[in-house]
C-alpha cells in the first residue's frame, strides 16, 4: 500500500526485519531459554511483587484470540484466606478424583508424576492465577452473543502466561482441579466465566523435586513438506 492509501481502523503494520544471524541466534537461545521451564509441585512462600504478576498478565493478553475478543479473565490471589479455601475446596473434589472417579487409562499416566489429591501449592505459593474463559460477550446492542474459539484463545494466553512467569525467573505449576466449578463460587464470576486452569506462581522450595521427564524429538512432533 502507498502512501495515501490510509484506510480508517488501520494503522501501519510496526516491524523490524532482523539480519539472518541474529534470527538464528535468538530463535536459539530462545529455545534453549524455554526448554529450562519445569512443572515443580514445591513452592515456596516468599513473597511476590504484585507488579510481576501484572506484566505475566499483560503478556498473556497479548494474545492472537478468535474475532480479538480476548475472551478471558486471570484472577489473581494473594490473600491467604482466599488461597486456603480454594485449597480446601479443590484436595476435596481431587481425593474424590483420585479415589473414585479417575479411570486407569489415567492414573497410569500420572503415576511418574507423582501427584495425589494433597496440594501444598494452593497454600505456599504467595500467587495463584485462575484463568476463566469467557463463552459468552455482551453486544454493543446489550444482548449477550457467544465468543469464537475461546479454549483456543485462552490456551494460547496461558501458553504466554507461562513464558513470561519462566522468562522473569518465577515458576508456575499448570493445575487442573478437576471439576472445577467451585472456583466461579469462591472467586465470585459470572455464569459464562469457566475456570479453565489454576497456575500458582513463585519461587521454587529449597530442594524442589521435579519428575525425571524427557521431551519428544522433533522428528517425534512434527512433519515437513519441504
Ligand atoms: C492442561 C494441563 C493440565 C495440567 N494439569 C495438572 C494438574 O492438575 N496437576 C499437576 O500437578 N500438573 C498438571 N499439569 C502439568 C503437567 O503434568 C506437566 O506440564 C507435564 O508433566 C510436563 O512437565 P513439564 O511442565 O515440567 O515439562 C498440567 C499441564 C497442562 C498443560
Amino acid at each position: 500500500m502507498g502512501e495515501g492509501d490510509e484506510e480508517p481502523g488501520f494503522i501501519q503494520l510496526e516491524f523490524e526485519e532482523l539480519p539472518a544471524d541474529e534470527m538464528l541466534s535468538r530463535a536459539r537461545d530462545f529455545y534453549k531459554q524455554m526448554d529450562t521451564r519445569r512443572t515443580t509441585r514445591h513452592f515456596s512462600n516468599r513473597e511476590v511483587p504484585r507488579e510481576l504478576i501484572e506484566l505475566a498478565i499483560k503478556t498473556a493478553s497479548t494474545a492472537p484470540s478468535g474475532a480479538h475478543l480476548q475472551p478471558w479473565t486471570f484472577v489473581a490471589i494473594s490473600n491467604p484466606e482466599v488461597k486456603a479455601q480454594i485449597r480446601e475446596a479443590a484436595e476435596a473434589e481431587e481425593r474424590k478424583t483420585y479415589s473414585e472417579r479417575m479411570p486407569e487409562a489415567w492414573a497410569e499416566v500420572l503415576r511418574p508424576l507423582g501427584t495425589d489429591h494433597v496440594k501444598e501449592h494452593l497454600s505456599d505459593a504467595p500467587w495463584i492465577v485462575v484463568v476463566f474463559r469467557q463463552s459468552k460477550r455482551q453486544r454493543d446492542s446489550g444482548e449477550w452473543g457467544p465468543t469464537y474459539y475461546a479454549q483456543e484463545s485462552c490456551g494460547i494466553a496461558a501458553g504466554l502466561f507461562i513464558a513470561a512467569i519462566h522468562n522473569m525467573g518465577l515458576t508456575t505449576l499448570t493445575h487442573t482441579p478437576s471439576p472445577m466449578g467451585f472456583l466461579r463460587d469462591i472467586l465470585n464470576r459470572p455464569e459464562h466465566e469457566h475456570a479453565m486452569l489454576v497456575m500458582p506462581v513463585g519461587y521454587p522450595d529449597e530442594g524442589a523435586k521435579v519428575p525425571n521427564l524427557g521431551r519428544k524429538s522433533l522428528g517425534n512432533i512434527s512433519e515437513f513438506f519441504d
